[in-house]
């Protein structure tokens, strides 16, 4: 028998078992073609099918029309940190960046280099970390911003906004995704374009999917390396260069598996489950789970704790919990503690497991 655990890492994270196994089977001979995926080219008709099915299933999950382009790049999400900037910042211009967490930080680090950028709201508290989620009211906007930039999720700090902010008219949002990408359904009407790369809840790592509006491409510049253009990715189905082939080939499977649960509304439906599980376990002993999470800025795809500010205590239940079969479950080294990231394919089961683990834990030391 196969040995699995539960898995919460932060990413390269849980994937559906449905899909590994799937991909298990078909392994040494896609399609009858004798061959692995990772073998074919990605010009013939094999991989063509599996290119572009999974970009029809990811516009069908998402309701994204015929404005839209979708690209499967390489280079993760911390290569549109730049090439977002890159293409679309010119000298003369502003964007508006949120920042609500490192990755925010990272982002306009990059955008620096390309032009201005304008801080629409730091949440840094006085420790320098990051606990809640900034209301409209709190923004300060840019009316001529070449576009409003923030990460929907922060992997890291646990907090996840669950209203999208609004741009002034004119600006679009442009947003990293890359930890709750597909978690539920979202209105991208507002948005010039969205990334994540697949290591969360689209696939494993070496994929980045970024979705770009049309009229967001026409404000792209000409003038920038072809691995960084959008408009060239664009222009190419994403074939300019090799694609990351094995990695669209589990991302597709991901998509066909959302679809087979019901789609995003189920999804969703599940992730609220999951996550009102596990903070209500939270929240039933405050003093000895302890999170400085604004309640109202939570993320339902990490949830960030600490257990009694004990260093030790926290240690142990990393490892005692592993050898429990629950995975994955230290905190970030930036801010310690316990992190469980319960992804879209983290399973109910999962949890339960985790919840019980954590009342045994407590029955033992609280
Ligand atoms: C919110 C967020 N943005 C960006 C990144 C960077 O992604 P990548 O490592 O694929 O470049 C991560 C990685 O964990 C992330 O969580």
């Amino acid at each position: 028998m196969t040995h699995r655990v539960y898995c919460f890492n932060a990413g390269p994270a849980a994937l559906p078992l449905p899909v590994l196994e799937e991909v298990q089977a078909e392994l040494l001979d896609y399609n009858g073609t004798g061959m692995s995926v990772m073998e074919l080219s990605h010009r013939g008709p094999d991989y063509s099918g599996i290119h572009s099915e999974a970009q029809v299933l990811f516009r069908e999950l998402l309701g994204l029309n015929d404005d839209w382009k979708v690209l499967f790049l390489s280079g993760g999400s911390s290569t549109q940190f730049f090439a977002l900037p890159y293409n679309i910042l010119e000298k003369n211009k502003t964007a508006d960046y949120i920042v609500t967490g490192s990755w925010s930080k990272k982002a306009v680090k990059e955008a620096k280099q390309f032009g201005a950028v304008h801080i629409a709201h730091d949440a840094a508290d006085a420790d320098g970390k990051y606990y809640y989620i900034p209301g409209q009211s709190r923004l300060n906007l840019n009316p001529d911003a070449a576009y409003l930039h923030f990460t929907s999720n922060n992997t890291i700090a646990g907090t996840q906004f669950r209203t999208f902010p609004q741009a002034p008219p004119g600006v679009f949002l442009a947003a990293d995704m890359c930890s709750d990408l597909l978690w539920r359904k979202f209105d991208p009407e507002p948005f010039g374009i969205f990334y994540a790369s697949a290591q969360k809840n689209l696939g494993p790592s070496g994929v980045t999917v970024v979705a770009v509006r049309k009229e967001f491409l026409q404000r792209c510049r000409d003038d920038v390396p072809a691995m960084v253009s959008y408009r060239i990715h664009a222009d190419n189905d994403s074939l300019y260069n090799t694609p990351p082939t094995f990695a669209v080939y589990i991302a597709g499977k991901v998509l066909k598996w959302l679809e087979s649960i019901g789609g995003l509304d189920e999804m969703e439906r599940r992730n609220l489950e999951k996550a009102g599980m596990l903070y209500r376990t939270i929240d039933a002993e405050p003093e000895f789970w302890r999170t400085r999470v604004r309640r109202d800025s939570r993320s339902v795809m990490n949830v960030v704790w600490r257990i009694r500010d004990d260093e030790a205590l926290e240690k142990q239940f990393v490892s005692e919990a592993a050898a429990a079969g629950l995975v994955g479950l230290k905190g970030h080294r930036s801010v310690g503690g316990i992190r469980a990231s319960i992804y879209n394919a983290v399973p109910l089961e999962g949890v339960q497991a985790l919840v019980s683990f954590m009342d045994q834990f407590i029955q033992k030391h609280g």
